[in-house]
């Protein structure tokens, strides 16, 4: 069993990154700027928030927090997004999420211009990848075909799982897995929460990619003999051993899986460090597409 190192992999992203930044300085262009908008004080979106502003500094991006209270109106939220659609100093935008229940998701990604949705969500990204025109993917899934592609995972005529139909992986990863391109060329099977027999088409996969959300969800039992596995998962279980009062858990159980497997991504250090990578990756496009988008 080979570890997927989705940390070193992301490094080696951002020294490229780092490099693109010099030279786009040395020839006197300017410096891709990023801004995320933070509604409310969510622990886990505050961390995620935090580190792509760290991940914007270590490659050399400009990048702006827009932090507003959870109680804001969908009204004022949609204005400070008009603002940055409207803003020329400014590349591309990412609204985390989740917001507060008070805030429709769906008119927040649809008012994001769809040259600056760096993270992929609107409804015009999402048709354009559909269609493999020129978009922002978005980060996990762009993430994942990635971390394949630079460790040279053969995916073409292989049975690819993908566990989970979230908008944001599951659904993305199907698409893009089965398309005509490297990595892709793959046979998809997706399975949800209705499926029955789940175990059974796991077992079936060559490439088994989980992102379903719930803690040691894939056991070994599920996995076929030399299948790679990519764990998107990453939940936050209460540990009292711990001094942050949790750890990050993955959806594959790694002790049980690890034996079987061929190539395995691990929590943490697989998936999430290139998310990070991936909106660099699209902050950086964000230039490039201004004028196709
Ligand atoms: N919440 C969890 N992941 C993401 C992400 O990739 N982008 C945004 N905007 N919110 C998130």
């Amino acid at each position: 069993m080979q570890i997927l190192d989705g940390k070193q992999t992301a490094e080696q992203i951002k020294a490229e990154i780092a490099d693109e930044v010099n030279r786009i300085k040395a020839r006197g262009g300017k410096v891709p700027h990023l801004a995320a908008i933070l509604v409310g004080n969510d622990g886990a979106s505050e961390t995620y928030v935090a580190n792509k502003v760290l991940d914007c500094k270590q490659v050399g991006f400009d990048s702006t927090l827009i932090r507003l209270p959870a109680d804001i109106t969908e009204q004022a939220l949609l204005d400070h997004i008009q603002q940055l659609n409207e803003n020329s100093d400014i590349d591309g935008f990412i609204v985390q999420v989740p917001l507060p229940k008070h805030i429709d998701e769906t008119r927040v990604t649809l008012a994001i211009s769809p040259a600056k949705d760096v993270d992929g969500f609107s409804p015009a990204s999402v048709g354009r990848m559909c269609l493999a025109l020129p978009t922002f993917i978005s980060a996990t899934p762009n993430g994942v075909m990635e971390l394949l592609k630079r460790y040279q995972i053969e995916t073409a005529g292989k049975h690819c799982v993908v566990v989970g139909r979230s908008n944001i992986v599951g659904t993305p990863m199907s698409i893009l897995m089965s398309r005509n391109s490297n990595p892709g060329n793959a046979t998809v099977t997706l399975v949800h929460s209705r499926t029955p027999n789940m175990a059974d088409i796991c077992r079936t996969a060559d490439i088994l990619i989980v992102a379903i959300g719930k803690p040691d969800f894939v056991t070994g039992d599920m996995v076929k003999d030399g299948a790679v596995v990519i764990d998107v998962g990453i939940t936050r279980v209460a540990d009292a051993s711990k001094a942050s009062g949790f750890r990050l858990t993955g959806d594959v159980h790694f002790e049980s899986v690890k034996t079987k497997c061929s190539f395995i991504t691990p929590v943490p250090g697989g998936v999430g460090p290139m998310t990070r990578a991936s909106l660099l990756q699209n902050t950086l496009k964000a230039q490039a597409l201004r004028d196709q988008l």
